[in-house]
């Protein structure tokens, strides 16, 4: 992959991320309450941030992935992201994550996001599979992988580890011909 896919919705621009979003990502990224179940420890500080940029630019470089940052259409900043990741070309599947700062929850939001990404992802990178690992108690999120028509596959013991311990986490995962069918 080479050029970024900048991809618009109804309501809002998925574009790079860069190093000018890094103070908003640290803003999202760094509040504890959103980050209980994401998946990593809140970042500490702008320098964390700023690496955290440059994993994701990595992920596009090295063709692993993508991270959009999600951007409201007439906000001045990145108000979320969201990504496809450990592409496995061969095996045609990814995972996928993302996040939005507090204010913005309860919107459709993310939904409109990454509704707009997986159509990408089945067509340009030729998907069969998309998967995501969710905390059991990450509510917001298993809706959210509900009403894209997410599978629940399993539970993986012990999957995860942040906040000092280990996390047993929900496979889900979307098949092209569940999305095709939706
Ligand atoms: C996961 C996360 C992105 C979900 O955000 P969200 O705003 O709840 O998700 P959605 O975009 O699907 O919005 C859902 C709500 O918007 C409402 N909605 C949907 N479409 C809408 C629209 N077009 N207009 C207005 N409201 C709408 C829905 O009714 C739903 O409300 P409900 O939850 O009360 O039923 C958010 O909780 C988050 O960032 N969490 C922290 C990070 C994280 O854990 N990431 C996942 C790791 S696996």
């Amino acid at each position: 992959m080479t050029d970024f896919p900048k991809i618009e919705t109804q309501r809002l621009v998925l574009r790079e991320v860069t190093t000018e979003d890094a103070t908003a990502l640290l803003s999202i990224h760094g509040d504890p309450d959103l980050m209980k179940w994401f998946g990593s420890d809140p970042l500490p500080d702008q320098q964390a941030a700023e690496k955290l940029v440059a994993t994701f630019v990595d992920w596009q470089r090295t063709g692993t992935g993508t991270r959009w940052g999600v951007q409201l259409k007439g906000h001045p900043s990145l108000i979320g992201t969201c990504g496809l990741f450990r592409w496995d070309q061969r095996w045609k599947r990814c995972t996928t994550g993302y996040e939005l700062a507090q204010n913005f929850h309860g919107q459709g939001l993310m939904r409109e996001a990454l509704t707009a990404m997986l159509h990408w992802g089945f067509r340009e990178m030729n998907l069969n599979r998309v998967e995501a690992q969710i905390h059991p108690q990450n509510t917001p999120s298993l809706k959210l992988a509900d009403a894209l028509g997410f599978q629940r596959e399993g539970l993986l013991r012990e999957a995860g580890y942040w906040g000092g311990r280990h996390h047993d986490l929900l496979q889900y995962a979307l098949l092209l011909r569940d999305y095709v069918a939706t």
